[in-house]
């Protein structure tokens, strides 16, 4: 839908109850179980929403589709700017990627958010403690580890890529900051390992750093994740919000689901400035599909973040009291609750919502307005050209290459004998590690090996070199050893632009 009508809709729907069209994938598993309970929900509060049902999931990779859904699916998708979904299965071992990760990336829903509370009728240890939960994990979606290149650089060393770049890291921590704000949150913490992975997690903490000035109604702070994840477990009350990258948020924000009762309560909202992905945590749950008995409350809370985005705040805070209050009576499905009183079929779940339409839980539930996270895709619009950011005016310097190789049985000394061969005038060999460890000059015996060796050329002081010299070296060395892949060594405004070797 154009972006103009969308819009339109979003503001006139309470006078013309004009509904506004999304796209909606059953999914696969108990995808198919829990949307139909979710719409019906939606339904029986007059919603004002239309559905187009799209094509995705593990039968159209069956029938062929490498990317998982119809090129229709994927049309409609790009013109109505949001999709509702339901869990998907990605077949294994066939060599195709995961479509909710691919969907994810390609339609750039940079930040993915989840919240995570006590609700009243989930019982865990903090509940039953009256220690209260309430706190969101903004994590960046589609970089990192997430790009999937990798590569076996020798039989026995594989390799992979993780990218961490300058406007991604500002997209999702802005992000962060704007929900921040919405929701009337005072602290937003960055949760990194820079200690250890300085250029990638630092860039992602210095982005962090940068964007937190222009936010100063927000205390910040940051915080290593393996301490994060040690102090969620032992005081999540005291943290709001916290920004991670995209596999470190993947392993907090289950924790944080684990914190308040499991995945059955973890909704999701993937956030794009032009088409945006509402799902739950959890997956198509196998072991219970198609017996009517799956929790549907972890989709109906992906499906109220929906509804605040798009701006249906009065119907969100409905649905959202009827299904607190549900909760606070002790209906619950089976993979919660307490087990003396009946599980309810995810039908059943469902209609005891749509009975309590109206009814708020005893702390007096949600508003129209708390809570308040309207942010629609108001940039929605048919794009011409991919948007490309680039940082201008920054002064680089090429200082050296280091050459991966495989060098068979060769010890570090018998290595640097060969790269000493390939010298010239203008470099230097620096040194060699093997997995990240310095072995040459310096180095320990105790120090074990594996088939594939880091071989640093620097330029000598005062010296320029191009790109084509520190190729020819890397060409000239492959005839003594095999040359695995090049890295250059870059200087940024004077800032060396790639790590030291552990002991170097
Ligand atoms: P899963 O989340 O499907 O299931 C883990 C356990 O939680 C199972 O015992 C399941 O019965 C239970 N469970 C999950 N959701 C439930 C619900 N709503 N109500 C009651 N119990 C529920 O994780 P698993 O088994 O690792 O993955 C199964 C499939 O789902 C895989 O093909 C995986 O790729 C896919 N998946 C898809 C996701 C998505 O579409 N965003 C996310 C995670 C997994």
């Amino acid at each position: 839908m154009p972006s103009k009508l969308y819009i339109c809709a979003k503001f006139t729907f309470r006078f013309y109850t004009m509904k506004t069209k999304i796209a909606v994938a059953r999914g696969d598993g108990i995808g198919p179980e829990i949307m139909q309970a979710v719409l019906r929900i939606f339904e029986a509060n007059s919603v004002p929403l239309e559905y187009e049902y799209v094509e995705m999931g593990k039968s159209y990779f069956d029938a062929g589709h490498s990317t998982g859904m119809t090129d229709a699916a994927k049309a409609t998708i790009e013109s109505l700017g949001l999709l509702f979904k339901g869990p998907m299965e990605t077949p294994k071992g066939k060599g195709v990627k995961s479509i909710n990760v691919t969907a994810r990336k390609v339609w750039n829903t940079y930040a993915n958010q989840r919240d995570f509370r006590t609700l009243n009728g989930v019982e865990t240890v903090f509940s039953k403690a009256g220690i209260p939960i309430n706190l969101t994990i903004i994590r960046e979606n589609i970089e990192d580890t997430y790009g999937g290149i990798e590569h076996l650089l020798t039989y026995d060393v594989a390799v992979g890529r993780r990218i961490i770049t300058r406007p991604g890291s500002a997209q999702v921590i802005r992000y962060a900051f704007e929900m921040a704000r919405r929701k009337g949150y005072t602290k937003l913490a960055c949760g990194h390992k820079a200690n250890i992975m300085k250029l990638t997690d630092g860039l992602f903490l210095e982005t962090f750093q940068e964007i937190a000035k222009e936010y100063p109604d927000i205390e910040t702070s940051d915080i290593i994740v393996d301490d994060l994840c040690m102090k969620l477990v032992t005081h999540p009350e005291k943290f709001q919000a916290i920004v991670l990258t995209n596999l470190q948020g993947d392993i907090v924000s289950d924790l944080c689901a684990g914190l308040v009762g499991g995945l059955g309560f973890a909704p999701s909202a993937n956030i794009g400035d032009n088409i945006s992905i509402f799902e739950a945590v959890h997956g198509t749950a196998p072991d219970i599909a198609g017996k009517g008995i799956a929790n549907p409350t972890a989709l109906l809370l992906s499906g109220i973040l929906m509804l605040r985005y798009m701006g249906f705040t009065e119907n969100a805070a409905i649905i959202e009291n009827a299904l607190l209050y549900t909760l606070e009576r002790g209906i619950h499905t089976g993979d919660f609750g307490n087990k003396s009183i009946p599980a309810a079929t995810t039908n059943g779940f469902a209609e005891a919502i749509i009975a309590n339409l109206g009814k708020v839980p005893a702390d007096g539930g949600v508003t129209g307005k708390a809570n308040l996270e309207t942010k629609a895709n108001e940039n929605h619009h048919r794009l011409t050209k991919n948007k490309l950011t680039v940082t201008k005016g920054i002064k680089e310097e090429m200082v050296g290459v280091d050459v991966f190789v495989e060098a068979g049985d060769l010890q570090p000394a018998e290595l640097a004998e060969l790269a000493k061969k390939r010298l010239t005038d203008n470099f230097d060999l620096v040194m060699i590690s093997n997995r990240g460890t310095q072995v040459w000059p310096t180095g320990s015996i105790f120090t074990e090996l594996v088939n594939e060796y880091r071989v640093r050329f620097e330029k000598k002081a005062g010296k320029t070199v191009t790109q084509k010299e520190l190729l020819h070296i890397a060409a000239d060395f492959s005839l003594d050893a095999k040359v695995c892949s090049v890295e250059f060594l870059m200087k940024f405004d004077g800032k060396i632009g790639y790590t030291l070797a552990q002991g170097q």
